[in-house]
Order: structure tokens, then sequence, then C-alpha cells
């Protein structure tokens, strides 16, 4: 058994594999639709992370818009499900089985991160997840995140029972603080995504660019 961060690791892969061990996805092969929502800002060759992207509906969507995508997930099942996707639809991706306390963040890398809903991760593993997302932004690179509010716990319509792991608007500001808020907004709605994502939801979404340096000097 490994433990990383007190998470058995064996068990969550194992989880999420059970849940991908069907035909149909679990979170459809829709794009989430923040991420939509936020495509104007996307430009054909930006290097994009997609963190945790599970059986690959939003890393192939942002291939097809022409960004360099690369994505990881613990779940071997759904990275095979992924690459079964990108392959009917005609597109190509960097894809990992990784799990993300072993993740490396390699720094000023990329254009784009791309997190939709990653609450798997307790409070200690999201501060390590968070403190990479910023590291491995480049100046000027953009954060896409859409996750629960502690709300969501009473919809009970998708994502962990744990509250521990929901985001509020103080919680992001204050874990991106070294980031420039672009977007901030909690707001429930109803969202269709497959089995996994189905019902009123009580969501966050925040947009937010890591300063180049000069403008952090500025304000220093
Ligand atoms: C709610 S799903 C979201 C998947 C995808 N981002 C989407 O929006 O369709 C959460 C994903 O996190 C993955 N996951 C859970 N624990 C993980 C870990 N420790 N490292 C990497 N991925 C993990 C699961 O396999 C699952 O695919």
């Amino acid at each position: 058994m490994r433990y990383v961060l007190g998470m058995n690791q064996d068990d969550a892969r194992a989880r999420w594999d059970a849940r991908y061990d069907k035909p149909e996805y679990h979170f459809g092969e829709t794009p989430n639709a923040f991420l939509q929502r936020e495509a104007a800002r996307l430009r054909p060759g930006m290097k994009v992370l997609a963190v945790a992207d599970g059986e690959g509906r939003n890393g192939v969507w942002l291939a097809r818009q022409g960004l360099a995508v690369t994505s990881f997930d613990l779940a071997p099942r759904g990275v095979a499900k992924a690459r079964a996707l990108a392959a009917r639809q005609g597109v190509a991706l960097d894809m990992r089985i990784a799990e993300v306390a072993s993740w490396t963040w390699e720094p000023a890398t990329y254009d784009i991160v791309a997190a939709i809903f990653i609450q798997f991760a307790a409070p200690v593993l999201r501060a390590k997840i968070f403190a990479g997302i910023v590291e491995t932004l480049k100046p000027g690179g953009l954060l896409l995140l859409e996750g629960y509010t502690p709300r969501q716990l009473a919809y009970g319509t998708g994502g962990p029972p744990e509250a521990a792991n929901m985001y509020t608007e103080a919680l992001l500001r204050d874990s991106f603080a070294a980031l420039e808020i672009i977007e901030l907004r909690e707001y429930d709605a109803p969202i269709k995504e497959g089995p996994g994502h189905d019902g009123m939801s009580a969501l966050i979404d925040l947009v937010a660019r890591k300063p180049h340096a000069e403008s952090v000097n500025r304000a220093n």
C-alpha cells in the first residue's frame, strides 16, 4: 500500500478505475462549460497542463483548439479512455498516468493550467498542488480552475463528501495570492456532466494570471 500525504493511492486508483470501467464517460465527453466560456483566452500553440484530466474531455477539447496539451491522471482506465477520445477526435496529446503528489511541476513552462474538479485533494495535498500550479505557469500564464464550494455537500450532485476539500473565495484568494485574480465567482447552477456531475451545483470559478517579474517589482 502506498500512502501519499495520508491518502492511500492504491485505493484511490482502484476507486477511480472502477468508476471509469464502463463504455460511457463518467463525466461525459463534452468539455466543462466554464472552460468553454473561457475559450477567448486560448490561442493555438499555447502550452497547457490539464491536471487530473480523468477521461480526457477537457484535455481533448483544449487540443482541438490547437493548444499543445500535456495531461495526467492517477487512473489508468481514465487515461486509456482519454486516449481513445483523442483518437476518435483526431488530436494528439501528451497524456501520462501519474499521481499529483509525484508530479514534477516544471518551472515557468505552461501558458495555461486547467484544474477542473480536482477536489480529491485534502488541504495539505491541495496546498502542494496550488504551489505547483503557480510554479509551473509561465509569467503571464493563466490558471483556469473550477470547483465546488462547501454548500455543494447539501446538493450532493457531485464531488467528494469532505467539507475540507471544498473551495471558498477567501481560500482561493489566499492560496493564489501570487497571482492576479481576473475572475473569481461563486454561483449555483445546474450542470450535466455525465452521471458524475448531475444537477444543481454550488460552483466556484477562478481565472488568475501569473504576473511578469517587472509588474511584481513595480508593485513593491
Ligand atoms: C472529479 S474527477 C475530474 C476529472 C476531470 N478533471 C474532469 O473534469 O473531467 C477527479 C479526477 O482526479 C483523479 N485523481 C484522484 N486522485 C488523484 C491523484 N492523487 N493524482 C492524480 N489524479 C488523481 C481521478 O482519477 C479523477 O480522474
